[in-house]
């Protein structure tokens, strides 16, 4: 079929530092990816790459069997949106309009339906009406997410890749919770692949399928939440003293801080 993104031996350099150093990856749909890594890791230099805003020094990303380079701009925002680490937003914009800047690669489909949908499923439906630059940062980000997600939406439900830096560093446990399990479910039905920045290594364990730990531009471990979230791994790419442990109730790996 070829409905992968995929990223083949990428490099990227700014002047002689090198950003991106080899990284292959490859995201399919219906799985959630956690990006981890330190800071300035490379973690948001590699999701601009793959997702085409900065062409690779070398290697190239694929998406569908053809290089991004070969996509029209139209086409490729039909296929993949993006939620930035910083996505910050000068103009008085109402919530639905902000949502609605989603649906321009649309404008043949009944988009009014779609904002709806996606405003109901964020919990952004309650911030009607508001104006975004005058709400918090966590309402914000949930707009973004609304928007990427309005991006993505045809026939129906979201199809593509949808690229996320650190969706939920602003937001309440609620929200997290509520953010965290809306992506998995909708990457659950199978025309979705989420790719998600995230540093907390907890939320990566109870929701990513496969997690990805970058260290100076370098993929450095690959695999489940058990694979790559052990002591020995982690203690030596975050340099953190931690313990990590599974409880019983929910068999996957939870990270704790040494006090
Ligand atoms: N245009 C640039 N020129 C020079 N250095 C850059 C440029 N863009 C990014 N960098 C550097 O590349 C490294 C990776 O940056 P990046 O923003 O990808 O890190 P990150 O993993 O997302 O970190 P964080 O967790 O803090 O968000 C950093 O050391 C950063 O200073
Ligand atoms: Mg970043």
């Amino acid at each position: 079929m070829g409905e992968f993104l995929q990223a083949q031996h990428i490099s990227l350099y700014a002047g002689t530092r090198k950003l991106l150093d080899d990284v292959s990856l490859k995201l399919a749909p219906g799985e959630v990816v956690a990006l981890i890594g330190p800071n300035g890791a490379g973690k948001s230099t590699l999701l601009r790459v793959l997702t085409g805003y900065q062409p690779p020094d070398q290697g190239r990303v694929l998406l569908s069997g053809h290089s991004l380079d070969a996509w029209s701009n139209e086409a490729l925002s039909r296929r993949r949106a993006v939620m930035r680490q910083r996505g910050g937003m000068a103009f008085s914009w109402k919530v639905e309009d902000v949502i609605k800047m989603g649906r321009a690669p649309w404008p043949a489909a009944d988009s009014a339906a779609v904002v709806k949908e996606v405003m109901a499923l964020t919990g952004c439906d309650a911030l009607a009406g508001r104006d975004f630059c005058q709400l918090s940062g966590g309402e914000q980000q949930r707009v973004q997410l609304a928007r990427a997600l309005a991006q993505l939406w045809h026939r129906g439900q979201p199809r593509g890749w949808l690229f996320l830096d650190e969706p939920t560093s602003a937001l309440d446990l609620y929200h997290q919770q509520h953010v965290l399990r809306l992506l998995r479910r909708l990457a659950q039905m199978g025309t979705l692949a989420v790719c998600v920045v995230v540093h907390d290594l907890n939320q990566a364990a109870l929701w990513a399928d496969r997690i990805v730990l970058l260290h100076g531009g370098r993929l450095v471990a690959e695999g489940t939440p058990r694979e790559v979230l052990n002591e020995a791994t982690l203690q030596h790419w975050y340099q953190a003293e931690l313990k990590v442990f599974s409880s019983p109730e929910h068999p996957v790996p939870q990270v704790l801080l040494k006090p």
